[in-house]
């Protein structure tokens, strides 16, 4: 169930709802997920039709710089959320719960996603683990959660790496736990990363939720990319799962290159991309110059 809403210009489309989202599973339509941060990349992630824009902690990564992503602040989260905000007109917009505002108490971590709606106007939040609990205490805030099982960048340290998980029978079994527990607790959707893709298949059977896969395999109900890692914006290798649709780091390094070489021959600007003075200005000026120059002979 989706509802219409007119946009400025007769532009009819439909707003992505979580209610939406969660019909596309029942009529078996793949889901679609891209991370964006600001007004540029989420108002065409928005223009191109994605489902769901996700800003997520990635941000700290392939925007800021940082090694991980969990020195992300809440502020640079709400700053991002907001540019996005004022970009996505269709898609439904989630923010990404940075490492420590959900972590060490319930209160503040419901006070956290709170703010994601009221301060930055995102419509959903998303969050890493099976935190059964809190999910239901940010439903009672009417606040909808992403859940995000797997591979969590936020628990780096005690996975001890970037490493695939659920291959073992005992750690099979914990993420189906998690996956059956978070659909119960109510998530609007659920994000599997880094697991084999039969893992992920048998939890998309088993789960109500849609869930979003990002290194899952194809049996997901819809599947999730970093930006960058799809416009080869991110630097470094990329996992496997990345499927690079173009190279706009070359696009980006031409242009600036052809500028430096322009502004360094004088080709650039050209007269036709300088203001002129207008023809009486031009000609009270040159009577003014002549004058001068007939003074100091
Ligand atoms: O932060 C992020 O970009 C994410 C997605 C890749 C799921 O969490």
């Amino acid at each position: 169930m989706s509802i219409t809403k007119i946009f400025p210009g007769g532009d009819s489309r439909r707003k992505i709802t979580v209610q939406s989202i969660q019909q596309k599973k029942t009529d078996q339509q793949r889901i679609t997920c891209l991370t964006a941060y600001d007004y540029a990349s989420a108002r065409l992630a928005d223009e191109a039709g994605i489902d769901m824009i996700l800003v997520g902690d990635s941000l700290g990564m392939v925007v800021l710089g940082y090694d991980d992503t969990m020195s992300v602040t809440m502020d640079e989260m709400l700053h991002h959320t907001r540019a996005c905000r004022r970009a996505v007109k269709q898609s439904l917009l989630i923010a990404d719960m940075p490492y420590g505002s959900y972590h060490l108490d319930e209160k503040d971590a419901v006070r956290n996603a709170v703010r994601f709606v009221k301060e930055s106007g995102a419509e959903a939040v998303k969050l890493e683990g099976a935190r059964t609990e809190l999910v239901k205490r940010m439903l009672d805030a009417e606040v909808p959660v992403m859940g995000h099982i797997g591979l969590t960048p936020q628990s780096l340290h005690t996975m001890g790496g970037f490493k695939v998980q659920g291959k073992s029978l005992p750690a099979v079994e914990r993420l189906m736990k998690d996956a059956v527990a978070l659909d119960r607790a109510g998530v609007f959707s659920l994000v599997l990363e880094g697991i084999p893709r039969e893992v992920a298949a048998m939890i998309t059977a088993e789960v109500k939720t849609p869930t979003i896969g990002i290194g899952a395999g194809p049996q997901c109900d819809g599947q999730v990319l970093v930006l960058h890692d799809v416009l080869n914006l991110s630097f470094g290798d990329k996992p496997k799962f990345v499927r690079q649709y173009a190279d706009v780091a070359a696009v980006i390094s031409q242009a600036m290159k052809a500028f430096k070489s322009d502004v360094e021959t004088g080709l650039f600007p050209s007269d036709a991309e300088s203001y002129h003075l207008p023809r009486e200005t031009q000609a009270a000026l040159e009577t003014i110059t002549e004058r001068k120059r007939a003074m100091r002979r």
